[in-house]
């Protein structure tokens, strides 16, 4: 059997606990597992430059001999294409990620149909949780402990320090 290369797509802005349960599920399903960051994305202000959320992904998955990092720009499926890879990694969470995931994966299977989309559900504690919210709650000085790992709490509180003014609600950290 050939060995199969996965590459699992997203903004990663920043890398969740969510995200890297799925990563470790993957690197147990796949030969070769790349996390790709794509660049570009219209999706309002950003929160960590590219290369400060790949440096984070790489600390959170050095154990892993078979996962690598990486930034990508353009079509995900040129760039998988790219790298021979045959399969596309996605996370769905609830039932309300099924609808956009499903366009996205029969999307680029019409523009690549060598590259299949494979979806895994993370750990039920997980559910909840988006990059997204991750920003909002950080932004309005809530608590992240348990969201993402410390290394990015610390990086996220650092951040937003340098960019927005509401006052940390430290009874609630
Ligand atoms: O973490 P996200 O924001 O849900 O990830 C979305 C991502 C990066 C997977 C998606 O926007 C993407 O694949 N972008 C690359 C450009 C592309 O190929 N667009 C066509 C998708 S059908």
């Amino acid at each position: 059997m050939k060995d199969i290369v996965a590459i699992y797509p997203g903004s990663f802005d920043p890398v969740t606990n969510g995200h890297l349960d799925l990563i470790h599920r993957g690197s147990k399903l796949f030969d070769k597992l790349i996390v790709a960051i794509a660049r570009n994305l219209d999706k309002g202000e950003a929160l960590f430059e590219m290369e400060e959320r790949k440096e984070m992904l790489e600390a959170m998955t050095s154990e892993l001999d078979n996962v690598s990092v990486d930034i990508f720009e353009g079509l995900l499926v040129v760039y998988c294409i790219r790298q021979n890879a045959n399969a596309v990694l996605r996370g769905i969470r609830a039932v309300s990620d099924y609808e956009f995931e499903l366009q996205m994966a029969l999307m680029n299977r019409k523009m690549e149909p060598r590259v299949e989309t494979v979806f895994m559900m993370p750990a039920e504690k997980y559910s909840y949780l988006s990059s997204r919210i991750v920003r909002e709650i950080a932004r309005l000085g809530g608590p992240l402990s348990g969201l993402v790992p410390e290394l990015v709490e610390e990086r996220v509180r650092k951040k937003i320090a340098q960019k927005h003014t509401y006052p940390t609600a430290t009874h609630l950290l």
